[in-house]
């Protein structure tokens, strides 16, 4: 009893509780009346890397800042949008701007993150030139499904003669359940029958964001002369073998999701269907195939597309896939390989370099690199928050990602904006970058690492 009085003290005194509180109004007053720099982590990082969102706002109090942000970026604020195409569709692209270059065609697979989907559609929507594809989970609220439909019909009107296919015979998307690669197969089927002219298909998810304006993007596969980026190593560490050797099964009673998970907002990802390995052995992979390991972001020509969805053998491990775990990393990256002889004689190249020495689709922070994330991990991935930006302009000054993962609104809904903002800031480097993407006829990459993903 005395104890807790002692430890209570002049905290709990209505003097005590009057000064704290004065203290606390006090620094907030101080905080948001101050014009110079903001003392705050977060401030410092949207003042040096954000600065059209900074200046064009002048706004000069983070919290405010912060506060307008949820306010119009957030799904609610985007739903709302998505009924005024005109507040809705912000492009950082000008059409007339961009020479003519390869045109594309974007796999996206989409959970629930609209703020993140319509920035990721601002920074890759050049005009009519590309073609998407949007899988919207079908466990999605349908109000956030309507969103989408009306998103894209923002796009049809505002760029007449734009592919932006929003299938409705979607499937529910499970986390390392087969559904997340047939989600992005079946929209990779509906842009293959489509008949918009794309070089290239990359598969995204709508929490990614691109790394680069789109014009170095475009200049980068433009650069590769026809040729698929498809990463595939040989996996390292008995668990990726684990993902391979047993029949996996969705447990779609929710429970606890076994991990600490630091987001909230949105539906519980604590409470998710879980896979869980049965003790039932696979038989071994068709045709022997030696499963390797790679990412479900793939560039992929027009000849290893019809590939991957028409030859016999790929239907083949596409079927054994089926029960397996996360098999979005073996399926890509163990087909690249695929050696076809004319007596239809199978076999794998295993000693290919790795296209991720070329270009490199994506970057993430994994958990247990060296990479630091402020955002919190969820299964193993950072999802980045403001304060993680200068982490990754630096990882991405010496070396091109197509592509940067993983954003979520619902988590700091500055992050997005704020990665947008600097790579528009980039927009006026154009010429300086191009001239060093397009160097002589094919890049040097000799001197990169990749130190991820492993
Ligand atoms: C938020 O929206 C309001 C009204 O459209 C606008 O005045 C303000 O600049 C916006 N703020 C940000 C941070 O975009
Ligand atoms: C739609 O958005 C534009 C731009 O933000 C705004 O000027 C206009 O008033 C909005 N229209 C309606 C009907 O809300
Ligand atoms: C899909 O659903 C949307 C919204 O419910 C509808 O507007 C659209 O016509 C449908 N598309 C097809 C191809 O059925
Ligand atoms: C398409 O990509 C595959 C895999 O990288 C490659 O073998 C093939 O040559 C490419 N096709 C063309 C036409 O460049
Ligand atoms: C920037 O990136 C380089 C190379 O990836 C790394 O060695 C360095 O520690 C990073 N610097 C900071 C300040 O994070």
């Amino acid at each position: 009893m005395g104890r807790r009085v002692g430890l209570c003290g002049i905290m709990c005194s209505p003097r005590g509780v009057l000064g704290w509180l004065l203290g606390i109004t006090l620094t907030l007053v101080i905080l948001s009346l101050s014009k110079g720099p903001i003392p705050m982590e977060v401030g410092l990082v949207i003042n040096r890397f954000c600065p059209s969102l900074w200046h064009d706002m002048k706004v000069r109090n983070v919290f405010a800042l912060k506060k307008q942000m949820e306010m119009n970026f957030s799904n609610q604020a985007i739903i709302k949008k998505s009924y005024n195409c005109s507040s809705l569709i912000n492009p950082i692209n000008d059409p007339s701007a961009i020479p003519e270059g390869v045109p594309l065609a974007f796999s996206i697979v989409f959970h629930r993150e609209l703020s993140v989907l319509a920035t990721q559609l601002d920074m890759l929507v050049n005009g009519a030139r590309h073609a998407f594809c949007i899988h919207v989970d079908a466990k999605a609220k349908p109000i956030i499904r309507d969103s989408v439909h009306r998103m894209a019909n923002c796009y049809r009107q505002r760029y007449p003669g734009i592919t932006i296919i929003v299938p409705n015979d979607t499937i529910p998307v499970y986390w390392g359940h087969f559904s997340l690669l047939q989600s992005d197969l079946l929209c990779g089927r509906r842009l293959y029958d489509s008949d918009h002219d794309w070089q290239y298909m990359m598969s995204i998810a709508g929490t990614e964001l691109p790394s680069v304006p789109l014009s170095i993007l475009e200049s980068k596969l433009l650069s590769l002369n026809g040729r698929s980026i498809i990463p595939s190593a040989t996996p390292s560490g008995p668990h990726f073998h684990e993902r391979f050797s047993h029949v996996w099964e969705l447990d779609l009673k929710p429970t606890t999701y076994s991990r600490p998970n630091r987001i909230s907002g949105g539906d519980d990802p604590k409470r998710q269907p879980k896979m869980t390995q049965s003790k039932i052995v696979k038989i071994p992979p068709p045709h022997n195939l030696v499963i390797l390991k790679g990412m479900r972001n793939v560039i992929l020509n027009r000849t290893m597309v019809a590939f991957i969805h028409f030859h016999p053998v790929a239907k083949n491990f596409l079927q054994w896939m089926s029960n397996s775990m996360i098999p979005e990393e073996g399926f890509y990256a163990t087909l690249a390989r695929v050696r076809i002889y004319q007596d239809e004689f199978v076999t794998q190249d295993l000693e290919a370099p790795n296209d991720e020495e070329i270009l490199v689709p994506r970057l993430a922070f994994w958990e247990g690199h060296s990479d630091p994330c402020f955002g919190g991990y969820v299964h193993d991935v950072c999802n980045f928050n403001t304060q993680d930006i200068p982490n990754l302009v630096n990882a991405t000054q010496f070396q091109t990602f197509l592509f940067l993962n993983k954003f979520e609104a619902t988590k700091d809904p500055l992050a997005p904006i704020c990665w947008r903002s600097h790579v528009e800031s980039r927009l006026s480097l154009i010429p300086e970058l191009h001239s060093t993407a397009v160097k002589g006829s094919s890049l040097d990459f000799s001197d990169m690492k990749i130190n991820y993903n492993t």
